[in-house]
């Protein structure tokens, strides 16, 4: 990103390699915005003078676009910032004082001298990539404390007076990251989550807006942000009487403020925002390009994820020394390379109802600990992993029984048990501690080289006996923050452990998770029929190697829907993703394991390929009976191509399906000897039948010249 600054004039432009972000100080002193978009070059002062295209006056308020709006008596759309002061005031008016650039970032500085209040607003690029992140610090330069009420990370305003398509993803358990697409009216729509998970089983904090909804995968405009927060959220889009179109969001209100003492400061988390010209595409290309090149765990964030063997589908709590030991001769005999012993192995844990909390060995179902089955993995050259649930507890444990107190509940009250379970408080310094101290000694204990972390419960109560109203104010926020704290510590005392988040499936597959996790869990519903959906909502955000799963290839008839597909429908699905095995192989005929076998074989041989890929939607699942995902490598080596039916109608002749991403002159040859030119492929396009009811192909293209 570069940051051009015309003092005099009160300039700041800030501009990537095909977007341009220009904010001005006006002549009372207000920082306001003056564009987001496709590149604007000339920023000579006669330049963005001729362009002061939103004449705003003191009358309404509607076309004045602050660069970050605070509470302020003439602007009525809505805030970021809403401060609550001991003297009972509520507005804000935020001045331009200052601004620093250190290590490639802007800092501007507003503040309200009267109410002693200031506003660091922070603008980070990521190398050439099309995206800014923002951030705010507000700090009390007051003597008596004041409460944020609302503290958003960014205000955000679109070009022009024009009409935007709001692209969201929501969802629910088992049905996550489906894609919304909305007109946006005169309204404001927002998109939320209080369950003290952010992303997808109620609502994913990221947003795509298009002019008149008319951009396509491969054309168009689209402003697109997402949050880098993984609790309580709002993203708020809205049209306001004018026509004007903004987004601001950050941490949710829903039961949160923070209470600045004087002198404190309050950091937002960041929000991230980013233009094209070249469809949602293109969007997706450059949300890769920022996980891969700057986001992902760095030691990790080329190599290829191994094949997983997960115990949850096929066993769920029913896990024994003996059982497991089966299961992993017959794992590596089909070449799995990761075997994951899912919940179900603490002492106790042989139903949801117990157990959870105390993170000990059951003894009785492993005599011998551990040691054999790690023993029995490794002799097969195999990795062993486990799964956790640390930020939760069953009232039936030891665990509960010692520190009743450590969980959310409100006194005197019969606490919510969803799953179960109840919220331990991560915002508490010792139980947070208490975390660390296990995981650690797990880490050590079992020389783990996977760590699967679960949290399998929304928040219910999120109040505790003796807690002030701070306290409970800031606890979904200092929740998280711990969170972060623990796998912080994590990446740097294992850097060489894959970590999975997990959350009920994919209740916290957003993008505050992604520096710290090597795998994300998309969702619980294993169906590839169900998952076409969630899968492309998915890898519109995330590359599909970190798409997770407890068995990607799954068991059928489906445990969530009931459906039954055909072996290699599921496994052809299964290649989608980072692969992973849920199907019970100690019942598996013998035909099944060496489909399987042949499955892992054919994963790994086309793994180089996809490793580091972008998909390219060549066919969508929204949109029509067969879904087709082209991965494209990111160093050019070729495709490959997946294709699945789904409720074709009649006898339907299938569009010749056209690739994308290639070079146009590039030579590429197909897996029966026969090569195209990349301009063919992309151009004349493929022929791909999928006659019957659930047909699946793979196509495989390797560039050779
Ligand atoms: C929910 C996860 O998504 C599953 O993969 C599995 O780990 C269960 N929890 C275990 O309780």
């Amino acid at each position: 990103m570069e940051i051009y600054v015309q003092k005099e004039r009160g300039v700041f432009a800030l501009s990537t390699p095909k977007m341009s972000y220009l904010m001005k100080v006006d002549e009372e002193g207000r920082l306001v915005h003056l564009y987001w978009g496709a590149p604007v070059k000339d920023i000579t002062p006669a330049g963005i003078a001729s362009r002061r295209d939103f004449p705003y006056s003191d009358h309404g308020g509607e076309l004045y676009r602050p660069e970050y709006r605070a509470q302020d008596p003439r602007d009525f759309d809505p805030p970021a910032l809403s401060i609550r002061y001991p003297d009972g005031v509520r507005n804000t008016v935020l001045r331009y004082r200052s601004y620093s650039i250190s290590d490639g970032a802007l800092t501007i500085v507003l503040s309200d001298d009267i109410m002693k209040i200031s506003v660091e607003l922070l603008y980070q690029g990521w190398g050439d990539l099309d995206l800014i992140t923002r951030s705010v610090t507000i700090r009390n330069e007051g003597e008596a404390p004041v409460v944020l009420e609302t503290v958003r990370s960014a205000t955000l305003h679109l070009p022009g007076h024009l009409h935007y398509r709001l692209t969201h993803f929501a969802g629910k358990w088992g049905a996550e990251y489906q894609r919304q697409r909305i007109m946006l009216t005169q309204s404001q729509v927002v998109l939320e989550s209080h369950r003290g998970v952010s992303a997808s089983h109620q609502s994913v904090p990221f947003f795509a807006l298009d002019p008149m909804g008319r951009t396509t995968e491969t054309a168009g405009e689209v402003y697109f942000g997402a949050l880098h927060w993984s609790g309580d959220f709002e993203l708020i889009a809205y049209q306001n009487p004018d026509g004007l179109v903004g987004v601001t969001g950050g941490i949710g209100t829903y039961d949160t403020f923070v209470e600045l003492e004087p002198q404190e400061t309050f950091t937002a988390p960041g929000l991230t925002f980013g233009y094209t010209g070249h469809g949602f595409g293109e969007m997706s290309r450059i949300l890769y390009d920022w996980q891969y090149d700057f986001l992902l765990p760095r030691s990790k964030a080329y190599s290829p994820r191994p094949v997983i063997y997960n115990s949850w589908y096929p066993f769920e709590f029913d896990l024994h020394e003996e059982t497991l030991l089966k299961v992993i001769e017959q794992a590596a005999d089909i070449g799995a390379e990761l075997f994951v012993v899912d919940d179900g192995w603490m002492k106790g844990r042989d139903c949801d109802r117990r157990g959870l909390g105390d993170w000990y060995l059951d003894e009785e179902r492993f005599p011998h600990g551990f040691r054999p089955l790690i023993e029995a993995c490794h002799a097969h050259g195999m990795k062993f992993g486990l799964w956790v649930e640390p930020e939760m507890v069953n009232p039936d444990s030891n665990l509960y029984r010692a520190h009743p107190d450590w969980v959310l509940h409100d006194e005197g009250r019969k606490p919510w048990l969803s799953r179960n379970q109840l919220v331990l408080n991560l915002a508490r310094e010792d139980v947070c501690q208490f975390a660390i101290d296990m995981l650690d000694r797990l880490l050590a204990e079992y020389e783990l080289d996977y760590l699967k972390w679960d949290m399998n419960r929304y928040f219910g109560e999120t109040g505790w006996p003796g807690a002030s109203s701070k306290e409970i104010g800031e606890l979904r926020i200092r929740f998280i923050q711990n969170l972060y704290r623990i796998w912080d510590h994590l990446n740097k005392v294992a850097p060489h452990i894959l970590f999975e988040n997990c959350a009920g499936g994919g209740g916290r597959a957003d993008f505050g998770m992604v520096p710290y996790c090597d795998r994300i869990n998309r969702s619980d519903n294993a169906d590839p029929v169900d998952l076409m959906l969630i899968h492309e909502g998915f890898t519109t955000l995330f590359p599909p190697k970190t798409a997770g799963g407890a068995g990607n290839i799954s068991p059928s008839p489906n445990g969530i829907n009931g459906r039954t597909l055909p072996l290699q429908y599921r496994i052809d699905w299964g290649m989608t993703g980072s692969m992973s095995i849920g199907i019970d192989l100690l019942t598996a005929d013998s035909e099944e394991l060496i489909r399987l076998k042949e499955a892992v074989r054919r994963f790994c041989e086309l793994r180089p390929l996809m490793n580091n890929s972008y998909v390219y939607r060549i066919a969508s699942a929204y949109e029509g009976p067969c879904t087709v995902l082209e991965y494209v490598d990111r160093e050019g080596k070729g495709a490959v191509v997946f294709a699945f039916g789904h409720g074709l109608h009649f006898r339907q002749y299938l569009p010749l399906f056209r690739l994308r991403g290639l070079e146009p002159h590039g030579r590429y040859e197909d897996e029966d000897g026969n090569i195209f030119e990349g301009e063919t492929l992309m151009n004349w396009g493929v022929s791909i039948s999928m006659a019957g009811d659930y047909a699946s192909h793979v196509l495989v293209f390797r560039k050779v010249g």
